[in-house]
């Protein structure tokens, strides 16, 4: 098939969280914290726990139902499924086919995608060349995390920061506007400063890791601090500049939701209206890894904070290391 060289652009969003919240005060009982420690470090206040039985592919099934319904396009118009999460429901099959199946979608292609806190940004990304290229017409792109199942609960350094949830949009073609750039990007020689190795191949076998290190996630918060600062600042910036995009243009900025400090430290570095500009979820949320961005773009539609022409950027960066960020004309 031809490039057609379409508009490509979000034509509904949707999220779900699950019904658990869990407070900073339910964690001052479970590890040595307070919530005065983790207001101040983090800006998170509370966030969701998926109950045991629910899954990444249940809480993606009840976002991309809300986002086709926005979208007011039925399941069997969707022609391609991507599901962006590094808390797959099994090794395999993917998260994406068990979607599929819940949707009541067949015959279409679905695959999962594994980009940390940035699959959202990359799986739309992935989404616009098959709709731009004529390949498919509406893609479902999903982002669900069940944090809760790898986190280390006795971690005081971690379990404070992360959120169950999903968020889904649906692309398709638009007029005109739509994903106007993206730029997408990763490092591999940061992969040790955030990683969870529960079921990979490299640790079948012996090889005297505990369990509860083997499965859970494991991070260098404090180093990756400094990173997520430098990198989703330079991806903003690398992705307006060439688009004549000035940081005055930009209704929201909507991003991963990792800590209000690395925030509101992005935001001074672009020269932005914090208050106005930036849009935050987390204080709810909690970092919700792939699924923060889709969510955040969800809930910021929902309030009426993005509206038809505005232009906003989504920017995300995560295990990897990954970073990602797009100028979407809404
Ligand atoms: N409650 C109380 N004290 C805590 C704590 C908690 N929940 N977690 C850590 N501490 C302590 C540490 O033990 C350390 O104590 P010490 O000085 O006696 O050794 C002290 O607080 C400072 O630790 P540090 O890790 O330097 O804190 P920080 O200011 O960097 O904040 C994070 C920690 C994790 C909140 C912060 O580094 C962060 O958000 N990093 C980015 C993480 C991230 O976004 N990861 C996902 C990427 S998408």
């Amino acid at each position: 098939m031809t490039e057609t060289g379409r508009h490509v652009g979000i034509l509904g969003t949707g999220s779900y969280l699950p019904e658990k919240v869990l407070t900073n005060a339910d964690l001052e009982r479970m590890v040595d914290t307070t919530d005065e420690w983790i207001t101040t470090r983090t800006g998170i206040k509370e966030r969701r726990i998926a109950a045991d039985d629910e899954t990444a592919s249940d809480m993606g099934a009840a976002a991309a139902r809300n986002a086709l319904a926005n979208a007011s396009i039925g399941p069997d118009s969707i022609d391609m499924i991507i599901v962006a999460t590094i808390t797959p429901d099994n090794y395999f099959p993917s998260t994406a086919c068990l979607l599929q199946h819940k949707l009541g979608i067949s015959d279409v292609p679905s695959f999962d995608l594994s980009a940390a806190c940035s699959g959202f940004i990359y799986g739309v990304s992935v989404a616009k060349q098959f709709i731009r290229s004529g390949h498919a017409e509406h893609v479902l792109v999903v982002a669900s995390e069940k944090l809760s199942a790898i986190t280390d609960w006795s971690d005081r350094s971690t379990c404070i920061l992360f959120g169950d949830g999903a968020g889904a949009a649906v692309l398709g073609p638009v007029d005109n506007g739509g994903i106007l750039g993206e730029h997408l990007g990763s490092d591999g020689s940061g992969g040790d400063l955030l990683y969870c190795r529960a079921t990979a191949s490299r640790v079948n076998g012996p090889h005297g890791v505990s369990p509860v290190a083997v499965n859970t996630l494991q991070m260098q918060g404090n180093v990756l601090f400094k990173h997520a600062v430098r990198l989703m600042t330079d991806a903003a910036l690398t992705v307006i500049k060439p688009l004549g995009i000035k940081t005055d243009d930009i209704k929201l900025i909507i991003p991963h939701q990792a800590n209000i400090r690395i925030l509101n430290a992005v935001g001074k570095k672009l020269g932005i209206d914090a208050e106005t500009q930036l849009y935050l979820n987390l204080e709810k949320r909690g970092n919700m890894s792939a699924a923060s961005t889709a969510i955040a773009l969800a809930e910021a539609v929902e309030e009426g904070r993005v509206e038809k022409g505005d232009i906003i950027l989504l920017d995300a960066f995560g295990g990897g290391l990954t970073w990602g960020a797009m100028v979407i004309q809404w």
